[in-house]
């Protein structure tokens, strides 16, 4: 740690040291004007608001908190996960192909495939587990960007970064790197050789399943593609509301507590699971008999994440009856929030992904770990 770099959690409690300048209030003040006076010379009463697209003092807060938790040069937010995503990858073009994880978040899947049919762009869907293929194709094709997760969502696979980092840098291709079941808590990406980081922060970020918002944060803010994806936000108009920034900063301020008590909670959860006869398989990188416990213990600090999968013995019929007998952890999608939930992610990816029919996902959030195994503990039984 760096003498001026604060630990995560004193930055995300203080949100930086945030005072409000005018009345000294620690909590960043909300003002919901989108447009802003100027004087009788017409010079705008304050520089920094003329217009809420150009600009937010919320928003700008949530990104310079993000920046110095990523080890980033720059951070910028939006209104979700996948706007940043799609803004970024337009922002590319299509004159080089765009490498892309297979057996990621659906929807990023399922956007890029449509993105490159329509635009004429080449897309490669890539298996993360073997850095050798994807350095032939690399070799070959000279992509324009390298997108990985790490944790994957719903295999859970990890994901070396620095090997892939170093595929990237070797063809001037652009590592982009979600994070989000990693969170900022849990893995540094930049630090690990990613050109960009990006987040669901509708996830753990935000934690409490109530703002919809992306991240993209940047190891080198002087990247042309950097600059190119900042003008599109500002002129093609996709940022995230300043009662959204509000409440991800609120949420942001507790966010290591809620991801070490969410990834604890998934560790004993994960155990559990995997000595239970009615599973098959657990993953979890936080497991030791994991395919990718040596490389998550190596790529991630504090704990593996608060998401895991497992398949249920008996098939798609009784992994779904499962998820129907429970009481206390909720069937419904997304992740990282404060409560627990379940999914049928086949049910979700319409058989397009090969996840399998008795996988289900879940979602650990911070509620009692003992409540949480009675309520699998009876749905399984
Ligand atoms: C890993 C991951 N990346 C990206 C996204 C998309 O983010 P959003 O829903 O905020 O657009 C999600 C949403 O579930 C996700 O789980």
């Amino acid at each position: 740690m760096t003498a001026n770099r604060k630990t995560p959690d004193t930055l995300l409690a203080q949100l930086g040291h945030f005072l409000d300048g005018e009345t000294g209030g620690l909590v960043p003040p909300f003002q919901p004007a989108t447009t802003f006076a100027r004087h009788e010379d017409y010079a705008p009463i304050s520089p920094q608001h003329i217009y809420s697209r150009d600009d937010n003092s919320l928003f700008r807060l949530a990104e310079s908190v993000i920046a110095q938790l990523e080890h980033a040069e720059d951070a910028l937010v939006w209104p979700s996960g996948l706007a940043a995503l799609s803004t970024l990858v337009s922002a590319l073009g299509p004159s080089r192909p765009i490498f892309v994880q297979r057996g990621i978040y659906y929807g990023v899947t399922v956007w890029t495939r449509r993105h490159c049919e329509r635009m004429g762009m080449q897309l490669i869907e890539f298996d993360g587990q073997d850095p050798e293929t994807l350095a032939e194709l690399a070799e070959a094709h000279k992509p324009a960007l390298i997108w990985i997760e790490t944790p994957s969502n719903p295999w859970i696979r990890t994901v070396d970064i620095a090997r892939t980092a170093a595929i990237a840098d070797a063809h001037q291709s652009l590592l982009v790197v979600d994070s989000t079941a990693a969170t900022p808590i849990h893995s540094q990406p930049l630090d690990l050789g990613a050109h960009i980081v990006m987040h669901s922060a509708t996830k753990s970020l935000n934690g409490h399943s109530d703002v919809l918002a992306g991240v993209l944060a940047v190891r080198d803010a002087s990247l042309p593609i950097w600059q190119d994806v900042k003008q599109d936000r500002h002129d093609a108009g996709a940022v995230l509301g300043g009662f959204e920034a509000w409440l991800l900063l609120r949420g942001m301020r507790t966010l290591g507590v809620r991801v070490r008590a969410a990834s604890a909670n998934a560790a004993r959860i994960a155990r559990f699971l995997a000595d239970h006869s009615a599973v098959e398989t657990v993953r979890y990188p936080g497991l030791p008999e994991d395919p990718d416990h040596e490389l998550a213990t190596r790529q991630m600090q504090g704990g593996f994440g608060s998401l895991l999968s497992f398949d249920v013995r008996g098939g798609r019929e009784r992994a779904l009856a499962v998820a129907g007998r429970l009481r206390t952890i909720i069937r419904a999608t997304s992740l990282g929030g404060v409560e627990t939930l379940i999914e049928h992610r086949h049910t979700i990816e319409a058989g397009d992904t090969g996840v399998p029919e008795n996988l289900l996902r879940l979602a650990v959030g911070i509620e009692s770990a003992d409540d949480l195994i009675a309520d699998l503990d009876q749905a399984l039984s």
